[in-house]
C-alpha cells in the first residue's frame, strides 16, 4: 500500500478509538448522573441503570487499553465529555423517568449509527480495533433497546430527542477535531 494513504488510515484509526474513548466517558458520566437522581426519585430503575453504567465502564476500560497500548494521547477535550455528559445526565433525570429513556434512545440511535460506519472502516484498515469496536455493539443495541421499550413514545419528548441527538453529533464531530 502507498505509503502515505497508510498514514491516513491510521490516522483515521486513531480517530475513531479516540472518539469513542471519549464518548464513553460521556456516557459514564451521564448513567452517574441520572443513577444520582433516581436514586430520590425514581428508585425502580436504579439497577437497570447500574447495569448500563457498568457496560460503559467495561467500553471506556476497551478502549482505554487500546490508546495505552498503541501511545495515541487521548482527546483533549475529555473533561468537557465528562461535564457534557453529566450535565446531560442531570437536566434529563430532572426531566422525568421518560426522559431519561428517551435520552438513552436517543443517544444509541446516534451511536450505533457511527458505529456501524466505524466497523465497515476498521474491517478494512485494523482488525484489532474493529475488535474493539465490535465488542461494545451488542450492549449499545441492548441499550437502545431499553430506551425504546421503557420510554413513551409521545409527541412532549420529541424535542429531547432531537436536543441529545444533536447534542452527541456535536460532540462527536468535535472529538475528531480535539
Ligand atoms: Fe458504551
Ligand atoms: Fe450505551
Amino acid at each position: 500500500m502507498n505509503a502515505a494513504l497508510h498514514v491516513l488510515n491510521m490516522q483515521e484509526v486513531e480517530r475513531i478509538i479516540r472518539v469513542d474513548h471519549a464518548g464513553e466517558l460521556g456516557a459514564i458520566n451521564i448513567y452517574r448522573m441520572q443513577i444520582f437522581v433516581a436514586r430520590i426519585l425514581y428508585k425502580d430503575i436504579v439497577h437497570t441503570l447500574e447495569d448500563m453504567l457498568s457496560h460503559e465502564v467495561t467500553h471506556f476500560n476497551t478502549f482505554n487499553n487500546l490508546l495505552t497500548k498503541r501511545g495515541i494521547r487521548h482527546c483533549h477535550a475529555l473533561k468537557l465529555w465528562a461535564f457534557g455528559g453529566a450535565t446531560l445526565g442531570f437536566v434529563t433525570a430532572l426531566c422525568g423517568r421518560n426522559a431519561i429513556w428517551v435520552c438513552t434512545n436517543s443517544i444509541e440511535t446516534t451511536v450505533l449509527h457511527h458505529l456501524d460506519w466505524q466497523l465497515d472502516y476498521l474491517a478494512k484498515h485494523d482488525p484489532e480495533a474493529h475488535e474493539a469496536v465490535l465488542s461494545i455493539k451488542a450492549d449499545e443495541e441492548e441499550h437502545q433497546e431499553l430506551g425504546q421499550s421503557n420510554g413513551i413514545n409521545s409527541p412532549i419528548y420529541k424535542p429531547i430527542f432531537y436536543v441529545v441527538r444533536k447534542s452527541t453529533e456535536l460532540a462527536i464531530w468535535l472529538s475528531t477535531k480535539l
